[in-house]
């Protein structure tokens, strides 16, 4: 029997949920541990004049207080926003000024409220729009994709068609809140650092922090052995690690930094406020002649972070002319980076929504306007699809939501008080595999130990990584003995781009199966065992030139109240053709979780910039609101069984954000066909309805 698709439980989950796992705060020795707490900015833009070290240093269990003044020096490593306590220029409200280090937590948090900064303020623009002046072109957006794309004469065409729509979707700035804010616990010994950090990349914060103090990523020994979540903000190190590290260097001791959930919004990056134009026009037969898309983003002045909101529009649909771009503006704000599906997930809720108006304009149904746009190949990178299901998610969506009986007109279903709607949108998440390594030791006794450097973020990777062990060396899962997230096992790729168990199972089941043809050998296992190490570069490289996607459809029934504007959303369905699933149990978290953030983006997320004090002013839960227990009513999740032969050997496509790519979009669009009111910007709260 195969181990992979087995519903086997999480190996760390006892622990997790009894609190003997340790994170990253959790790690050591109390009594020989100092405590750190960030002093952020309260200013804009400007200069720091003077920071009151001395009354603090005085106060009993303060013992340094770092600043610009007395910080090591940091390599420019070409993030500004990593280049902590450097100089005295503020660029944010919200950058680090100092850091309080004190022998207790309690002292530390103390002494950093009452240190006086006085600063020198300057001007500041903060507000991203698409009328901005220094808008500008960037050379690629996120991770590296063209910045614009050109196909046939769109103008032409959508002047020539028979049905057009051209409306601007915009979404807020949304903040990453992983349960467990970001944390480190730093020490140095003699040249080389010790980490234990909250990463979703221990071999990329090895390789970065490495780098910012001028030592061999080697010198940087990272741990990351429970993660309370991630969702891009742990992608790469943000400032919480060298911040740690400072600390630990000026002290010569221990030191322990964690982030305050109200830190959060400013120093873990967030999503982009986006801006999408789009522009469709059909024919007669609801047959797209012309897509563009035209994308609005912002990023700080310290580092350049690009959505690709538009890329995901370059691969959905059939269309003879079609247009992309992308547009950024550098504001004083902290940086936006990663967050669960970036480009993909503000992109098609714009794209959605827009094909969604396209077919109530076109008297089309929503299913069958994307059925006749369903390309043959992927229609602007000219390839064929290594396998793609929208059609086969749709019918089976359909038949589980029980769209038949829908009836199309807008504000047609009243209830009492309540307006009644559904809607549909696509998802969408590219499939990818990085190059990653992994050992495996045959144990005399018949037991096997598997390391690799990649960690799990809560998803339950390292279970489905002793899955994968387990078939490709053809054992029972329980004969794995696995450790992961240490920087001195293989070097492996981050949890991120959904392609952690792509790229590290690849590795795993190469050094598997390697390790089982050398014990079909003959050999006697000495004491310490018999070790295969493997790494998939070559593997990964020669990868043929295909448009790997994962796809799916959502399907979210609302209910308005026609008095207070509120939407409530009692059932939602999402259907997956993401290839092979590893764990089912696992999988069904994955896709419900991120359902439920696309949830909160549709009706709660908002980061609510306040122009005057150049910040968002809303930081923590009571005020940025996620949805709550009550807010998710019934989700319903099912996956279409793929065979795709062009991806890794597992056979499976990724699985973590495809979920928050197009739920926004479903929950507008069925609010539109509730009330006949199309919110074009998110979030849908009740006053946008009243
Ligand atoms: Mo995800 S935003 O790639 O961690």
């Amino acid at each position: 029997m195969s181990a992979i698709g087995a519903s086997l439980a999480r190996i760390e989950g006892i622990e997790k949920v009894t609190g003997a796992a340790d994170y990253a705060y959790e790690t050591t020795a109390e009594q020989e541990t100092l405590y750190g707490w960030v002093v952020q900015s309260s200013i804009v833009t400007g200069r720091i004049l003077d920071i009151g070290v001395d009354a603090v240093l005085a106060l009993p269990g303060v013992v340094e207080v770092v600043t610009w003044r007395n910080a090591p020096h940091l390599e420019d490593t070409g993030d500004g926003e990593l280049n902590v306590l450097q100089h005295a220029i503020i660029s944010y409200r919200g950058q680090p000024v100092a850091v309080v280090i004190a022998e207790t937590l309690e002292t530390a948090r103390e002494a950093a409220n009452v240190l006086e900064v006085s600063y020198s303020a300057g001007e500041s623009d903060v507000l991203m729009s698409p009328d901005h002046l220094r808008l500008y072109a960037p050379d690629k957006v996120n991770p590296a994709f063209e910045t614009d794309s050109v196909i046939g004469e769109v103008d032409v065409a959508l002047a020539d068609a028979v049905t057009s729509i051209d409306h601007s979707y915009s979404t807020p700035a949304l903040f990453n809140n992983p349960m467990e804010p970001h944390a480190t616990t730093a020490e140095w010994q003699g040249g080389r650092l010790e980490l234990v950090d909250s990463t979703q990349g221990s071999s990329v914060t090895a390789e970065q922090i490495g780098a910012l103090f001028g030592i061999p990523g080697e010198a940087v020994h990272v741990r990351a052995e429970h993660v309370g979540g991630g969702f891009g903000s742990k992608g790469s190190p943000r400032p919480n690690v060298p911040l740690a590290a400072i600390a630990a260097k000026i002290t010569g001791r221990r030191v322990k930094l964690a982030y305050t959930r109200q830190m959060m919004s400013s120093l873990a990056g967030y999503r982009t406020p986006t801006v999408s134009r789009m522009r469709l026009g059909a024919d007669a037969d609801g047959r797209l002649t012309a897509i563009s898309h035209e994308a609005f983003s912002q990023t700080s002045t310290l580092f350049e972070f690009a959505e690709q909101t538009a890329e995901a529009t370059r691969h959905m649909y059939a269309a003879p002319n079609r247009r992309t771009t992308h547009r950024l503006v550098a504001l004083d704000v902290p940086t936006p980076r990663w967050m669960r599906a970036p480009g993909e997930c503000p992109g098609m809720y714009a794209l959605e929504s827009a094909m969604d108006e396209l077919a109530a304009a076109a008297g089309i149904d929503p299913i069958e306007l994307r059925r006749r746009n369903e390309p043959e190949r992927d229609p602007e990178l000219d390839v064929p699809y290594s396998s793609r299901d929208l059609i086969g998610c749709m019918e089976r969506g359909a038949e589980l939501f029980g769209w038949a009986e829908r009836d199309p007109r807008p504000a047609a279903h009243i209830d009492g008080r309540w307006a009644i709607g559904t809607g549909m949108a696509a998802s969408t998440y590219p499939a990818m595999a990085q190059p990653s390594g992994a050992v495996v030791t045959a144990m005399p006794d018949g037991r096997y130990r598997l390391g690799i450097n990649a960690t799990d973020i809560g998803t339950g990777s390292r279970t489905v990584m002793r899955q994968i062990a387990a078939d490709a060396l053809d054992v029972e899962p329980e004969a794995i003995d696995i450790r992961i997230a240490d920087s001195n096992l293989p070097k492996a790729s981050v949890a991120g781009g959904s392609s952690g168990t792509a790229s590290w199972g690849w590795a795993v089941t190469k050094a598997c199966r390697e390790l089982r043809i050398s014990l079909q050998t003959g050999m006697t296992i000495p004491p310490d065992g018999i070790t295969v190490t493997a790494t998939t570069d070559a593997e990964i490289a020669a990868q043929e030139e295909l448009s790997r996607h994962a796809f799916g459809a959502q399907f979210v029934e609302v209910r308005v109240d026609l008095d207070s504007g509120e939407v409530v959303v009692p059932r939602m369905v999402g259907v997956f053709a993401a290839g092979r699933i590893m764990n089912p149990r696992l999988a069904r978290s994955q896709f419900i979780g991120a359902m439920t953030m696309g949830l909160g983006m549709a009706l709660h997320e908002v980061g609510e910039l306040d122009t005057v004090l150049g910040d968002y002013a809303n930081h923590d839960f009571a005020t940025y609101h996620i949805p709550a227990c009550a807010d998710v009513k019934d989700i319903r999740v099912e996956w279409l069984d793929e065979e795709d032969t062009h991806l890794s050997p597992m056979g499976g496509k990724g699985i973590g954000e495809i979920g928050i790519v197009g739920a926004a979009a479903a929950v507008a669009n069925a609010v539109a066909h509730a009330t006949g009111i199309r919110v074009r910007d998110l979030p849908i709260q009740p006053d946008k309805l009243i």
